[in-house]
């Protein structure tokens, strides 16, 4: 398989507590891979290094096959990552299109000034949106109006006007009703058949199971397997968090 990112050997302390003991992952172009793991287990740490929020202690990360050194958030997008946060980071009172292009906003200098151009914004707005099958048409909608998946819907928008061809989701459905939960986990398909892919951190088995290719499972700062989800259910992944996955070893 062509591998697109891979972490080895991480390590991170936050003073006294080490969050990452030498973790390892391995991605491959176009798969959607889990990162599961009990809490603690430095799930949230290992994306935080990718995506460039924080700096690992030791350890490389390559992409592409190419070490790379995040200095900040805007290092990792400049390398095709974007990262959506369990919070979405979208600005609720903005219109939806405002959103998508908050931070990259379309404008022409008349006369001097800086002029936006909304109706382009609107435009490119709902084709991305229409790209990943969405059915919102009306671009100037407030955020806060929409429903939980519709807003995921938002933020993979975003990334995907960013041209990420590595999109981190954190949670993206802890927050969701079961409707909701199945509009992300459609999102996550629509993703995958464009072929971007998809690093996604989830408590929930049945969404990694319904979605996800690939996994790797920490415990205690490591990586303890990664393993393809063919053929395996909830309850055996489940079971290989909590206690099958102490001895073996990393893969
Ligand atoms: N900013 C921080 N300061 C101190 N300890 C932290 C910080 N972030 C994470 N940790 C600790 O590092 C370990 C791994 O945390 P985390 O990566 O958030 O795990 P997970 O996302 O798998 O729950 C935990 O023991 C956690 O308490
Ligand atoms: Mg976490």
């Amino acid at each position: 398989m062509n591998q697109i990112l891979s972490v080895t050997g991480a390590f991170k302390k936050y003073g006294a507590v080490t969050a990452l003991r030498g973790a390892n992952l391995s991605v491959n172009a176009g798969e959607v891979h889990a990162i599961c793991g009990d809490n603690g287990a430095g799930k949230s740490t290992l994306i935080k290094l990718i995506a460039g929020v924080e700096t690992p202690d030791a350890g490389t990360i390559e992409v592409r096959g190419t070490p790379v050194s995040f200095g900040d958030p805007q290092d990792a997008l400049a390398a095709g990552i974007a990262t959506i946060h369990q919070d979405l980071g979208l600005a609720p009172a903005m219109a939806i299109y405002q959103n998508i292009y908050l931070g990259s906003e379309l404008s022409v200098r008349l006369a001097g000034i800086r002029v936006l151009q909304k109706r382009a914004m609107m435009r490119g707005a709902r084709e991305i949106l229409a790209k990943m099958n969405s059915v919102m048409t009306d671009m100037t909608k407030p955020v806060e109006a929409l429903s939980g998946g519709q807003r995921q819907a938002v933020a993979i928008a975003r990334a995907l006007r960013w041209n990420a061809e590595i999109i981190i989701m954190d949670e993206p459905t802890a927050a969701l009703g079961v409707r909701e939960t199945k509009e992300v986990v459609r999102l996550i398909n629509e993703l995958r058949n464009r072929g971007a892919t998809v690093l996604l951190i989830s408590h929930n088995m049945a969404d990694v199971i319904a979605v996800a290719d690939r996994a790797t499972i920490l415990k205690g700062g490591r990586a303890v397997t990664s393993l393809s989800l063919d053929g395996v259910s909830a309850d055996a992944l489940a079971k290989m968090i909590m206690d099958g996955a102490d001895d073996i070893e990393e893969a």
